[in-house]
């Protein structure tokens, strides 16, 4: 069992993940500003892992990853000597649209925010990590399903964050390969979370209107928004619409835990993987899922296309299994039965 750091832990996929880690035995700190998430959904991770709230096993410190106090509270934060072995770092920025508005704000939180983690591993001795890249990285695909050898060409300033952070990840690790300790590194590129724990408890918790798909189908759904618009009918897909590879959040968070196994079990290297399905739907598609799932009605009107938009992003997930023995299991009818289960017990969200 593992002392871990976790950045932007009470975020949606941090959270998910969280309880990953506390369910497989490990202890956890979680360093997080709230700038996008509510310290509520960290309580509920501890009551779905059958925890008290002053459980050694969360330590939950309100600090950025930009301040070097923040992060020296964080590793100093251990129960016992034995320090922070690993870190999984989720906090960043991930608004596409807001990225092409405040470049500055991106560049800063996104790689500045990693750069100052990355120094502060190297003063505290810890040189194992998962990072959450994204397969925004891969701009509009020349091949799908996607393989970690297509070209790397972000088109907005979150993608070119990204790909900064994954080149200075490389840079890293080029350089201590010959050292005492090693990095051990896992860059995951997610193709698109969505979901929640099948309790409902915990989800996802967009402020304002959301970009996504799926937490705007869902809000319409509930009633919140009058209906989506479509970007695209005729788009080169099957129905026109737009496909993209969504991953159940929980599936996403096991293959958080699978990679950190991997890492900290065999020799120190620099493992880079798609963590998608493989398995495309369309915009059509989700809407009559998500319909289903919740006997609710899903307007819809197809308007033109959004600007920045691929016709399809798919991953090709055979490395992933290949190298950590993991593969999705749920299905698309599972995403949309357990979005609607915290959409539904949870209208509000966190109600931050
Ligand atoms: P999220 O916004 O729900 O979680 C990010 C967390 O980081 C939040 O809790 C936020 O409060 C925290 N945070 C932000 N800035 C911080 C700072 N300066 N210091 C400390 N904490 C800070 O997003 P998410 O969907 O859970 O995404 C997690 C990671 O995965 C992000 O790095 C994101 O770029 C990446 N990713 C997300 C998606 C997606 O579609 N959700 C896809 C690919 C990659
Ligand atoms: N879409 C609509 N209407 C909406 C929102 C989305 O038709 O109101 C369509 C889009 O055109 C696209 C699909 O639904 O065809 C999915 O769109 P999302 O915005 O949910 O997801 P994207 O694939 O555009 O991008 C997301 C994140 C990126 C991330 C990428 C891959 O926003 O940051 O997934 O992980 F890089």
């Amino acid at each position: 069992m593992a002392h871990l750091l976790i950045t932007g832990g009470a975020g949606f996929i941090g959270s998910h993940t969280c309880l990953v880690l506390l369910e497989a035995g490990h202890s956890l700190v979680v360093l997080d500003n709230f700038a996008n998430s509510s310290p509520e959904s960290l309580i509920r991770v501890l009551e779905l892992a059958e925890l008290g709230f002053e459980s050694e096993r969360l330590r939950v410190i309100e600090g950025d990853i930009r301040s070097e106090a923040d992060l020296n509270r964080a590793f100093g934060a251990t129960p016992g000597s034995t320090g922070i072995e690993a870190v999984i770092h989720f906090a960043g920025l991930k608004a596409v649209g807001e990225s092409v508005a405040h470049p500055l704000r991106y560049w800063d939180v996104n790689l500045a925010g990693s750069r100052s983690l990355l120094a502060a591993m190297e003063a505290h001795g810890c040189r194992n990590l998962v990072f959450s890249s994204s397969a925004t990285l891969y701009g509009y695909p020349e091949v799908v399903p996607i393989a970690e050898t297509a070209p790397i060409q972000p088109i907005n300033p979150y993608g070119h964050s990204k790909a900064a952070v994954e080149q200075l990840l490389a840079d890293l690790y080029g350089a201590r390969l010959q050292s005492q300790t090693p990095w051990r590194i896992a860059r995951l590129r997610y193709f698109n979370p969505v979901g929640a724990h099948p309790s409902g408890r915990i989800g996802e918790d967009p402020n304002g209107t959301p970009n996504n798909l799926f937490p705007f189908v869902s809000q319409v759904a509930i009633g919140r928004r009058k209906q989506l618009q479509v970007f695209g009918g005729d788009w080169p897909t099957a129905d026109g619409s737009g496909v993209r590879d969504y991953i159940h959040v929980m599936d996403l968070a096991e293959g958080h835990r699978a990679a950190l196994d991997v890492l900290l079990a065999e020799p120190p290297q620099l493992l880079t993987l798609n963590l998608g399905s493989g398995q495309g739907h369309s915009v059509l598609e989700v809407v009559s899922a998500f319909g289903a799932a919740s006997g609710q009605p899903v307007p819809y009107e197809i308007v033109p296309r959004r600007a920045g938009d691929a016709a399809a992003t798919v991953a090709d997930a055979s490395l992933a299994h290949g190298r950590l023995g993991w593969r999705t299991s749920r299905t698309l009818q599972d995403m949309c039965r357990d979005g609607w289960a915290w959409q539904s017990g949870n209208p509000k969200g966190y109600g931050k």
